[in-house]
């Protein structure tokens, strides 16, 4: 791999150009700034490894952080220019070689590129002139602060000229259609990470028995992303056996499992800075109890529904919608709860056993975005955009007893979660070769 390839992780540079052009074009007299993400710390002094922000990559496969993105819709010259840290002997000892200004020019073919240090003095000029800032606001203090001021000096000029950035926008506003509809450089990352999730899965599956710890579970799942060349996981992974599965976003891991437990888990590799989403909640001892297959088997078939309802032309809420039925159907099967399908979906009386959406967008980020509604329209479902599918039923400890429903459901909890390509003449699965149904997963065991 030649060095701009490995800097950009292996997507070509025509790519991240081909961008650029998009949304220079979408920008009209404004500039966007886009700033790396932060060194964050996990206590004190000690820093976590450094994850680039997906905007900035997206626009320009930089990865390292304490750089900046200046796009400027207008201007013949320098429409791309970045700031990144300026070459620094001591600094490189302790973190790693920087490419600084000159290389990184090179590398990202930026029209100008200087230190991040030159950012204070040369961003007044960059912003004098724009009618708009594209510039997320409450996100990037250090960033925030140089832009806000820079924005101060443009305005006491632009009136004289008739003329000043009149308005901050978010950068969302450009980027997140971009985003949402993935090219095929971005499914393969994807695809990998998919492929790479389903194989920890099968790992966790053969590993799992009663006694065993949570977090050990959760060790097996991170090594398999590691040792299979991926970053690690896109997002804490999540195991919770028994009642611990009624809790959405479970990132403890330390009780053991126990016998008879069901085990929820909830876990996606990133390869590229691209995630996977996986869910599969399975037995402990090989076999689900009764109740525990009758709650397992609805939430399969919501799954299974909902992935059939993915198709070009749908819409996101057509998908909620398809395993919604599923799962009202299914409660009221179980007696959890009373009357008609219709009103219980109008009175939202499915709530407290399905409290989260069916689907969000998956992509650079686990959460990725896009927005799910236009003009109070669900949104409808492009070839290329990436979703999740993953209907689930929580039967938390502190509701059964109120629901009439009896113990036997107290402490279950089941969400099956799959990753759908919408395709042009339907959908693809990427984590399809990952099976749901509860003889197969049974089978996968031990
Ligand atoms: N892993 C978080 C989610 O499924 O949304
Ligand atoms: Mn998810
Ligand atoms: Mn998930």
């Amino acid at each position: 791999m030649s060095e701009t390839d490995a800097r950009m992780l292996g997507f070509p540079p025509e790519v991240f150009a081909q961008r650029r052009e998009r949304i220079l074009g979408s920008l009209g007299k404004g500039v966007m700034v886009l700033p790396a993400a932060p060194t964050l710390y996990r206590s004190g002094d000690v820093e976590l490894r450094y994850r680039p922000d997906s905007e900035l990559f997206y626009v320009s496969g930089l990865t390292e952080p304490e750089a900046v993105a200046v796009l400027s819709g207008e201007g013949e010259s320098e429409r791309f220019t970045l700031f990144v840290s300026a070459r620094d002997a001591d600094a490189e000892l302790w973190s790693g070689a920087r490419l600084g200004p000159e290389k990184a020019k090179e590398i990202f073919g930026a029209d100008a590129s200087y230190p991040i240090d030159d950012l204070e003095t040369r961003l007044p000029a960059l912003l004098d002139g724009p009618d708009r800032v594209f510039f997320r606001l409450g996100h990037r203090g250090p960033t925030q602060a140089l832009v806000l001021a820079a924005l101060a000096r443009a305005r006491l000029k632009g009136p004289r000229r008739g003329a000043g950035p009149r308005a901050i926008v978010d950068p969302g506003v450009v980027l997140d259609d971009l985003r949402l509809v993935k090219d095929e450089h971005e499914v393969d990352r994807i695809r990998r990470a998919a492929e790479l999730s389903v194989a920890a899965f099968r790992v966790a599956l053969a590993a799992v028995r009663p006694g065993l710890g949570e977090w050990e579970l959760e060790s097996l799942i991170d090594h398999a992303f590691r040792t299979g060349g991926g970053a690690g996981p896109a997002y804490p992974t999540i195991v919770g056996s028994g009642t611990n599965a009624c809790v959405l976003h479970y990132v403890d891991n330390h009780c053991n499992i126990g016998d008879g437990d069901l085990v929820l888990v909830d876990a996606g590799a990133e390869v590229d800075m691209y995630a996977a989403d996986i869910t599969r909640t399975f037995p402990a001892s090989g076999s689900f109890s009764g109740i525990q297959r009758a709650v397992y088997e609805i939430v399969a078939r919501a799954n299974r529904a909902a992935v059939e309802a993915v198709a070009p032309g749908s819409t996101v809420g057509d998908v909620h919608s398809a395993g919604l039925d599923v799962l009202v159907e299914g409660l009221t099967e179980l007696n959890v709860l009373e009357g008609e399908a219709a009103t219980l979906i109008e009175e939202e009386g499915y709530k407290p056993y399905f409290p989260h959406r069916t689907s969000h967008w998956l992509g650079l980020d686990v959460h990725d975005v896009g927005d799910y509604a236009r003009d109070a329209e669900s949104r409808i479902l492009e070839p290329g955009m990436v979703l999740t599918v993953e209907p689930g039923l929580y039967f938390r400890p502190d509701l059964t007893e109120t629901s009439g429903s009896g113990a036997e459901l107290s402490g279950i909890g089941v969400r099956v979660e799959d990753d759908v390509l919408v395709t042009v003449d339907g959908h693809e699965i990427l984590t399809g070769d990952l099976p749901v149904a509860a003889e197969e997963i049974e089978g996968l065991i031990g």
